[in-house]
């Protein structure tokens, strides 16, 4: 029989620190890449200035705190496998409980790596967004939808044209030796060979663009993106150190505001944090532990996606690699398998390490494969059945993205608004 697990974020054990459902303050997040990491130095004259468009310039009025943002996305290539899931985008379902949060299907990104299916794109794009929003149903809830479109602007990146306008502003304000120096660039562009396109190279400059336009406090994503994430630090850094704080007040007469009705000076662009989680930054593949788990691997074995039937998953981890230990442990480095199929058990299941090790720390592969196998299932299969009502409803994706695109426009033409401002350009005539 099946065993029966629930991971919802209300049935997990004691709240713990690094939990993101915990009320808590960016400090008790353990995993920010430290503000300290940025090669540009911080502009001076930023002191106490608010950082976004949309806090400041309030004139005599008192200070009104503002909610903290939480901004991701994931391409719509392929499908969303449990790397992404519990890498990303099951923290995101989390951190709206305490965030004002935009996630959004990065289907720009998509096509960076050339020669797209256009067909392919439009299908993966609404199924991508349609999983954003299973993912989240907590049947300890009474099905109150995770991704809540309430509390969640889900959108489609294309849907805001700020993305592009912006990257283009910010493509002229980083040195292209910054991107040539991307690990993931290096990787990608290898394997391109001459197809790679000016995109691919530009791809970490329209990631900084997704996530600067909505100032964003915090980014959650897998141990993957972290040099991306240090990036967009840098990139921030030196537009503010390049147009903001003095140079943007003498922009205009003294105490004169920014189109977005902040008054000039200050910093730009807020500095974002990454939130990499503890377990689940980096998912590997089930043909090799050492590998990361990803949609690019041809072998369709090498991942579990989150559409897979029980009967995909089963004959997956059957087949899975193991090895010849007896028992198993986390962080043998000689046994990279055993240690991410542990983790795959403690994400599916919400149990702690020690929980784990304590039921599964003696059993062979044989007994342990079928446990993983259920507790898998048993993640994904409420996931499937609300995105299987998701798809179905007709209009109801439509307008879930249609109010996270006017939400997200209404944000992000501000903040592009001002960086077009502090650049010099001249204000649109009305
Ligand atoms: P993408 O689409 O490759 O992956 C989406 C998210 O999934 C995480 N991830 C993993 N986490 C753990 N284990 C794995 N094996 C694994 N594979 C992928 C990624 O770290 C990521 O968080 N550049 C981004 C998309 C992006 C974005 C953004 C993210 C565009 N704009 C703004 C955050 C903020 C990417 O390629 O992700």
């Amino acid at each position: 029989m099946r065993r029966v697990v629930d991971a919802s974020p209300t049935a997990r054990r004691t709240p713990s620190r690094a939990d993101p459902t915990v009320p808590c303050s960016p400090p008790f997040y353990p995993h920010y890449i430290s503000p300290k990491q940025t090669l540009t130095a911080p502009i001076p004259s930023t002191k106490q200035a608010p950082a976004t468009t949309e806090q400041a310039g309030t004139e005599a009025k008192p200070k009104t705190e503002r909610r903290k943002r939480v901004l991701s996305g994931v391409q719509p290539t392929g499908s969303i496998h449990l790397g992404n899931y519990f890498g990303a985008i099951k923290n995101w379902v989390k951190m709206q409980e305490e965030f004002d949060a935009f996630y959004c299907v990065v289907d720009l990104h998509a096509i960076t790596a050339g020669g797209h299916d256009p067909k392919e794109l439009v299908k993966s794009t609404r199924s991508s967004a349609a999983i954003y929003l299973a993912a989240g149903l907590d049947p300890a809830r009474s099905n109150v939808l995770g991704l809540d479109p309430a509390r969640s602007n889900v959108f489609v990146q294309s849907h805001v044209s700020a993305h592009s306008e912006l990257c283009w502003l910010l493509n002229c304000a980083t040195p292209i030796g910054w991107l040539e120096k991307m690990i993931q660039f290096k990787e990608k562009a290898r394997k391109a060979g001459e197809d790679v396109s000016v995109g691919l190279l530009d791809y970490p400059v329209l990631m900084a663009s997704d996530i600067l336009l909505y100032n964003a406090d915090i980014v959650p994503v897998g141990e993957d993106q972290r040099q991306h994430l240090e990036l967009t630090r840098d990139i921030a850094g030196r537009v503010n150190n390049l147009y903001g704080g003095g140079k943007w007040k003498k922009m205009g007469p003294k105490g004169s505001r920014a189109p977005s009705g902040r008054f000039r000076g200050g910093e730009i662009l807020r500095v974002p944090d990454a939130y990499i989680p503890e377990a689940g930054a980096r998912v590997m593949s089930l043909t090799d532990g050492s590998a990361k788990m990803s949609k690019s691997n041809p072998a369709e074995g090498s991942r579990i996606n989150v559409l897979d039937s029980p009967d995909e998953i089963a004959k997956k981890i059957k087949r899975c690699k193991t090895d010849a230990f007896e028992g198993l442990e986390f962080g043998n480095p000689e046994r990279p398998e055993a240690t991410n199929l542990l983790t795959m058990y403690q994400l599916c299941t919400g149990m702690t390490k020690e929980e784990v090790l304590g039921e599964c720390g003696s059993m062979r592969w044989g007994d342990f494969k079928p446990a993983l196998t259920d507790a898998v299932i048993e993640h994904l299969t409420p996931i499937q059945a609300r995105y299987a009502e998701i798809v179905e409803e007709e209009g109801y994706l439509d307008g879930v993205l249609k109010k996270g695109a006017d939400a997200a426009n209404e944000v992000a033409e501000k903040t592009v608004a001002d960086v077009r401002d502090a650049m010099g350009f001249m204000e649109r005539i009305h």
